[in-house]
């Protein structure tokens, strides 16, 4: 599968991107970044330090832009990985993330997977650039969204929708393949602190720079869960579009972006979409094994 990821790293990014960089099947062909929960040039700093430990400076890294809200020091660290250092990785590349993204698609049509890990900014503006953009994509999977469940923002909204609502609404009304991995299910696959020992434990640098970021993430979601646990928001999305994981709830359902609240609403009228309320199996041992065994 030929995959471009678009994200805002971010610490479950961090492990989406370690899922992907993991999996046999799947060539990241390329990555771009987007304000999130911290900025897109922050991102692209820790994308590139992430894919500097994974020995794949190959991979280019684009910096987009959309809307900047301040991001989440609270949940993500100041410099959105829990305050770890990372190495100085390679240079970004010098095309905006949407142009890489519109090349991509261009390069392989038919053929190229899309996952959103961020806020839409990135994909609405490939859009707007390129209209023909939805069907040169083979799929489209987007982690963000909150329809049955407490959001993770005031009023319901969940934090990728949150960030830039008119973004989401342009990338979910477009007419292609979209399936929304929101936190309806999200919420449901947790890490505990055994998962987080067991990725220090191993010998792979990028599974311990990993280990070192869990535990700003765990504090953030402690209060919530009254557990030690996380939620593996991004990395679930990357195990569904590489079908690591199956879906075993994924309802066609229309859903709209409310944009003054910057939340989705399930609406008949508007576009269907594939949104995933249910995965077969605990998605978290299923993550934590494919990362342990390419770098135990
Ligand atoms: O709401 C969860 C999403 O917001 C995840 O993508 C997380 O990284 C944050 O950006
Ligand atoms: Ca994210």
């Amino acid at each position: 599968m030929l995959l471009y990821l678009d994200c805002d790293t971010g610490i479950d990014d961090a492990i989406a991107l370690a899922l992907l960089l993991a999996h046999d099947d799947v060539t990241v062909a390329g990555i771009g970044t987007v304000n999130g929960n911290t900025s897109a040039a922050q991102a692209a700093a820790n994308t590139l330090g992430l894919l500097a430990l994974a020995g794949r400076d190959d991979i280019p890294v684009a910096v987009g832009a959309g809307r900047w809200r301040g991001g989440t020091p609270h949940v993500h660290g100041g410099n959105g990985v829990g305050g770890v250092p990372l190495p100085r990785g390679g240079q970004p590349d010098s095309r905006t993330a949407g142009s890489l993204l519109v090349e991509l698609a261009r390069r392989h049509p038919g053929e190229l997977h899309v996952l959103a890990t961020g806020p839409c900014g990135n994909l609405a503006a490939a859009l707007r650039a390129e209209p023909e953009l939805p069907g040169l994509v083979a799929a489209v999977t987007v982690m963000g969204g909150a329809l049955r469940t407490p959001g993770n923002r005031p009023e319901q909204a969940e934090a990728n929708i949150a960030d830039d609502p008119s973004a989401a609404a342009e990338v979910l009304a477009a007419p292609w393949p979209l399936t929304l991995v929101p936190l309806d299910v999200t919420l449901r696959h947790r890490w505990s602190e055994d998962d987080r020992a067991a990725l220090a434990a191993a010998r792979d640098p990028v599974n311990r720079a990993i280990a070192a970021m869990l535990p700003a993430y765990l504090d953030s979601y402690e209060p919530r869960f009254g557990a030690r646990q996380l939620p593996l928001h991004d990395p679930l999305a990357a195990a569904l579009a590489t079908g690591l994981v199956t879906a075993s709830d994924k309802p066609r359902l229309g859903v709209r972006v409310d944009v003054a609240h910057g939340r989705t609403v399930a609406d008949p009228a508007a576009p269907g979409i594939d949104v995933v309320l249910a995965v077969a199996e605990p998605a978290g041992p299923v993550i934590l094994e494919r990362l342990l065994r390419n770098g135990s």
